[in-house]
């Protein structure tokens, strides 16, 4: 059941760090006891040309502070208006919402691979299962789009950050970055946040080793509480095609049950 709560926080910074993406965090009186990593937050614009709430990744939180930090790109006219607002707005959220990401008891040792803005989602989870072991890859086009390596550095145990033109750390896709370094890691699992593009390439470049990769879907979203069916997206389960909302069915799947 998705949890329905809309609560309203003030926001505390919200700020660019990067090429066209900012940083922005949010208080609450009223926040969530607990959140799973790759659970996401539905907001809500104070902009009556934009009803659509749009969905962000929780990207950090704190339980005792009450807040909560997205990382967002401007790519339209809602994530544009997001970026205007100043210090002390009020906005209503509902989170935490979807499936989110719960580690199998015999995991230890996991691969944290972000795609651009899916790197947002990364912290969450090493802030949530702070007993594991971190090794994350982060990838982007170029220097001017590289974000979160710090924070994730903080909660790693090894960061690689590659870009496609080689601009900053090693050069080339990410996938094949971390396909090089696979034997060495050997990890129990990969998780990995990206472009479906991404999920495409990850499948062939990691086709050798056979380890379970989970990944987190951006599909479009309406309502994100599965009742518009706007997010629906094509899966595979007991060798037979179905439909998945990815906002209650997930954002979070196994790649072997997408049907990319
Ligand atoms: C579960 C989930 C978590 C997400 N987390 C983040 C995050 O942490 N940081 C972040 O920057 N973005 C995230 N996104 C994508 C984000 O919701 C969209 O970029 C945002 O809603 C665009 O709003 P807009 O009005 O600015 O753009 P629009 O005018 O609506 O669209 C502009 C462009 O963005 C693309 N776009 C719109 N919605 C999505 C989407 N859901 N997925 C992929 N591309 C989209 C459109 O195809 C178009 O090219 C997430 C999406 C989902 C479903
Ligand atoms: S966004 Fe409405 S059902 Fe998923």
């Amino acid at each position: 059941m998705a949890n329905l709560i809309d609560r309203t926080g003030v926001i505390t910074l919200n700020r660019q760090i990067a090429k066209d993406i900012y940083k922005i965090v949010l208080q609450f009186d009223d926040f969530p006891q607990s959140i799973h990593g790759a659970q996401f937050a539905h907001v809500k614009l104070n902009d009556k040309a934009h009803v659509l709430r749009r969905p962000f990744c929780i990207c950090d939180y704190n339980i005792a502070d009450k807040t909560l930090t997205m990382c967002y790109a401007v790519v339209g006219k809602g994530t544009e208006i997001l970026s205007k607002y100043p210090v002390g707005e009020k906005l209503k959220v509902m989170l935490p919402l979807g499936n989110g990401f719960v580690p199998d008891k015999n995991v230890k040792k996991i691969v944290l691979l972000g795609g651009g803005m899916g790197s947002a989602v990364l912290p969450a989870i090493s802030r949530t299962n702070p007993e594991l072991e971190y090794y994350t890859y982060l990838g982007f086009a170029n220097k001017d789009k590289v974000a979160l390596e710090e924070e994730m550095r903080a909660l790693s145990k090894e960061i690689t950050v590659a870009t496609d033109d080689g601009s900053y750390g090693r050069k080339g896709f990410v996938t094949n970055v971390l396909a090089e370094d696979m034997e060495r890691i050997s990890p129990d699992l990969i998780f990995c946040c990206g472009p479906e593009v991404m999920y495409k390439a990850l499948k062939k470049a990691l086709a050798p080793f056979n380890v379970p990769i989970i990944v987190s879907l951006e599909a479009r979203m309406g309502c994100g509480i599965g009742a518009c069916l706007v997010c629906n997206c094509k899966v595979k389960r007991n060798g037979e095609e179905g439909y998945a909302r990815a906002c209650i069915d997930g954002p979070v799947f196994n790649l072997d049950e997408v049907v990319l």
